[in-house]
């Protein structure tokens, strides 16, 4: 009795402090999968293949590849620092003022857009959401970095 007890005040406790939590593997995989894995998945090439020849992936409809968590963390965080920002913000933050080439893949309707936009702004966390890259960032902006798993 005395262990039933212990794993349902853990289990309240989880869900509590998770209640409004955005994790990549709850939140964020499942919109990517919907959204971004047709052009970012498992058959698409890393960053620096695709670099290296940039025009035929293109042509492919293929970014570079971004199936993992840490794959997916490397374009926020570290090293191609704020390139999901960049692409996803809709246009408020930018330096131009017009959204990133990536935002309207984020939703069929601009309402769509506006709430998985919100999702990947909460995952990073909303004072870490930076267009600066990584000769840009100062070692405080990284750590604001939420990014939970
Ligand atoms: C129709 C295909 C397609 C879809 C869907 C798509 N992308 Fe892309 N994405 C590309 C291509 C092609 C590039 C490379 C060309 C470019 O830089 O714009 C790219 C580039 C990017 C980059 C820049 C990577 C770098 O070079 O630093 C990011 C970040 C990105 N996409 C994120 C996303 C996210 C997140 C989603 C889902 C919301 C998404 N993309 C959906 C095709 C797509």
């Amino acid at each position: 009795m005395k262990k039933v007890f212990a794993g349902c005040a853990l289990g309240l406790f989880a869900v509590g402090a998770g209640a409004d939590e955005i994790t990549y593997r709850e939140h964020i995989r499942p919109l990517w999968l919907d959204r971004c894995e047709r052009c970012h998945g498992s058959d698409a090439p890393y960053l620096g293949d695709f670099e290296e020849d940039r025009k035929r992936y293109e042509a492919d409809d293929k970014g570079p590849r971004m199936d993992t968590y840490a794959d997916l963390a490397f374009f926020a965080s570290w090293p191609d620092t704020g390139a999901l920002m960049r692409r996803l913000d809709d246009g408020s933050n930018t330096a131009n003022g017009k959204p990133g080439n990536m935002y309207r893949e984020l939703g069929r309707s601009e309402e769509e857009r506006q709430a998985n936009l919100k999702l990947f702004k909460r995952w990073v966390g909303k004072k870490a959401w930076t267009m600066k890259r990584p000769a840009e960032i100062s070692k405080e902006e990284l750590l604001r970095f939420k990014l939970a798993y």
